[in-house]
């Protein structure tokens, strides 16, 4: 079985392939990174113009980059929310277009659902169940994971995601959109001097709350000289007290189902210092953690194609009706 994924929930256009036997075996990425940076966030007009442009293009790359032609491909997945309305509607018609046209099921595959899966694309997967903490631009939650669709929410940020108070602070210090790895690596030249709050960790429970940090870092700014060493130093305390915040739960939430393998995803898991924080506690609690290489860490159409292989192995079929959510629950 070939799946064809295609991811263009937010400002990026990915298009994979997966194969049962071969695995990953076309990968093509667009970035709108550029195109939205003048404006400070994703413009989501021009999301969905870009898209346009690109979805069709890529496939023809994916497909070249495989060796296959279009009746070699058995399903169609795509992302089908929750993400931004426009964007979603160019990846899902083009997808249950062509899936129509070459006669095979199409799929609608829940964004988070495709992080959640990304690092079992590597060669060292994780097995169910495991506790996955996915941090994203627009999601920063605790789910447990039992299986391909067994999902049970622990937590969750009540206000701001993780990416997204990275990319607001990371405004604040004069850092381009999207700042968070940018912010990152300010903070590598930053010292002990300033300390951040840690939202919600003296209270049990192991929902999140970001956007207080946001507010510190705008203070801590106010009050101090401009000068590159604070900026960095700012960057590190911000930057420590997300990933120390993110840490703590991640205990909370292993001690309280007893599980041993943590996953991370999501954009803000391409970082450095909550990989290593991360890496640490589970060599304390004796586990194990899992993570999608870089490239699979923010949006691509691997885990979109790789959720809907998995689905669709499994027979799951959907009609022919377009139906996207930009809001939607796992
Ligand atoms: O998963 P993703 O590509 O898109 C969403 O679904 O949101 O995540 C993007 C987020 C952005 O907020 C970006 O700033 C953040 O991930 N990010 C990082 C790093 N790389 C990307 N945050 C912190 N450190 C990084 N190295
Ligand atoms: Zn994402």
């Amino acid at each position: 079985m070939r799946i064809l994924g295609i991811e263009t929930s937010c400002d990026e256009t990915g298009v994979a392939i997966y194969d049962e036997q071969q695995g990953l075996v076309a990968n093509q990425l667009y970035s709108q990174i550029a195109l939205h940076a003048d404006y400070g966030g994703v413009v989501p007009e021009l999301a969905s113009r870009d898209h346009i442009r690109k979805t069709a293009p890529l496939i023809q790359a994916a497909l070249q980059e495989a060796g296959l032609r279009p009746e070699d491909i058995d399903g169609v997945a795509y992302t089908a929310g929750p993400g931004l309305i426009g964007a979603l509607l160019v990846g899902s018609t083009i997808a249950r277009s062509l899936a129509y046209a070459w006669s095979v099921p199409a799929l609608g595959v829940h964004h988070m659902e495709g992080h959640l899966l990304a690092p079992m694309l590597e060669d060292n997967p994780p097995d169910f169940p495991f506790i996955a903490l996915l941090v994203s631009g627009g999601h920063t939650q605790l789910v447990q994971v039992d299986g391909v669709g067994q999902y049970q929410l622990l937590g969750e940020s009540i206000d701001d995601a993780a990416g997204e108070a990275f990319d607001k602070t990371a405004k604040l210090l004069g850092l381009d959109y999207p700042g968070g790895a940018a912010l990152a690596k300010l903070a590598q030249n930053g010292k002990v001097r300033f300390k951040f709050p840690r939202p919600m960790t003296d209270r049990p429970g192991l929902d999140f709350s970001f956007s207080g940090l946001k507010t510190f870092a705008a203070n801590t700014i106010a009050n101090n000289p401009n000068d590159e060493q604070t900026r960095a130093d700012i960057a590190f305390a911000f930057q420590e007290a997300v990933v120390d915040t993110l840490m703590i739960k991640c205990r909370r939430a292993l001690q309280q189902t007893g599980l041993k393998r943590l996953v991370i995803a999501g954009g803000v898991s391409a970082n450095t210092a909550l990989r290593h924080g991360l890496a640490e506690l589970m060599q304390q609690l004796n586990g194990e953690v899992f993570y999608p290489e870089p490239q699979f860490c923010t949006d691509n159409g691997a885990m979109i194609a790789y959720a809907g292989f998995l689905r669709l192995k499994h027979g799951q079929r959907q009609d022919l009706a377009i139906e996207v959510r930009p809001r939607w629950n796992m």
